[in-house]
């Protein structure tokens, strides 16, 4: 079978490491490039971070920084949760430092252009993918399925009604779900249930590679700060749910949706309308199979040797 082309577009912050982790390791995905949102910690910090991570797992793509503040709203980060680095728990040696010298948006649309079929995942804020569209909507040919970490068929994390991703920049999300490309939602409904809880982390210890030590450093720091920040007993891993959805599609149910983005300067800017209806423009994750979500990660932290 061959491999599915993705661009991935995040923000690490410590679930982002871990979707890039098997963004790099899957036989099953072949990584394009990557590009930076400004999301859990401002762009140069989540750029650093990823720069860190494609240099500890071996992996030579592009990496170019991406825009600095979202479309119109002002920049809102995250250090409660992934600290003042954006991925507190892990010492990276000193790499050179090496970018793509386009804007993130430039190298969505480049990658785009030279191939046909590409997945763009989205593990932060959509404004690189969205500021993409707005300059050549070409692009969207190339585009078999946008799939993204974010929202929630019902409450959110930062409001009662928004998931940090989508609140960040909720007019990049709209441009995104009215693109008339196919997407699929991998919301708060589902990536709520993945929690980190200490038999994991156990578990993950054992394994003994460098992927096994990043994850289990990056992940005592993660949970200790979902649970003093959201009180939660232990920490979502949200944003690998992208990539293991498309590792092993049985992994999540999905319904088909209408999802509209508020986008208002309201309480519920940000909220994911999901509704079901005729037409529909989303396919949105309603269950998880938790067990295969973890033997996923196990594997892929086996490889990174
Ligand atoms: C999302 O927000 C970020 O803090 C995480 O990395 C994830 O992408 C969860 O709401
Ligand atoms: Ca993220």
């Amino acid at each position: 079978m061959s491999k599915i082309n993705i661009i991935l577009d995040c923000d690490p912050g410590h679930d982002d490491a871990i979707a890039l982790l098997l963004s790099c390791y899957s036989d099953k995905l072949n990584l394009l490039a990557v590009t930076t949102s400004s999301g859990n910690q401002t762009i140069e910090k989540t750029s650093k971070n990823a720069l860190n991570l494609l240099n500890f797992f071996n992996k030579n793509v592009p990496l170019a920084k991406g825009s600095p503040t979202p479309l119109k709203r002002k920049v809102m980060i995250c250090p409660e949760i992934h600290g003042e680095s954006g991925l507190d728990g892990f010492i990276f040696p000193n790499y050179e430092e090496k970018y793509d010298s386009r804007e993130g948006y430039q190298l969505i649309i480049d990658t785009l252009l030279s191939n046909e079929h590409v997945t763009v995942v989205t593990t932060g804020p959509m404004t690189n993918l969205a500021k993409a569209i707005l300059h050549n909507r070409e692009i969207l040919k190339h585009i078999d399925e946008i799939v993204l970490m974010g929202g929630s068929t019902g409450k959110g994390n930062i409001t009662e009604y928004s998931e940090f991703n989508i609140l960040v920049d909720p007019e990049a999300a709209d441009i995104c779900f009215k693109s008339g490309v196919p997407l699929r939602m991998l919301g708060l409904n589902v990536t709520r249930k993945i929690l980190v809880r200490e038999k994991i982390v156990e578990e993950a210890s054992k394994i003994n590679t460098k992927g096994s030590d990043l994850f289990v450093k990056l992940m005592k720091v993660f949970n200790e700060n979902q649970r003093s920040f959201f009180s939660l007993e232990a920490g979502p891993l949200h944003d690998p749910a992208t990539i293991i959805s498309l590792i092993d599609p049985t992994v999540f149910t999905f319904e088909d949706m209408l999802v509209e983005i508020d986008t208002s300067e309201s309480e519920k800017a940000g909220q994911t309308r999901c509704k079901k209806s005729t037409i529909t423009n989303c396919k949105v994750a309603t269950s998880v199979d938790i067990d295969k979500y973890w033997e996923i990660i196990f594997d892929h932290l086996r490889r990174c040797k």
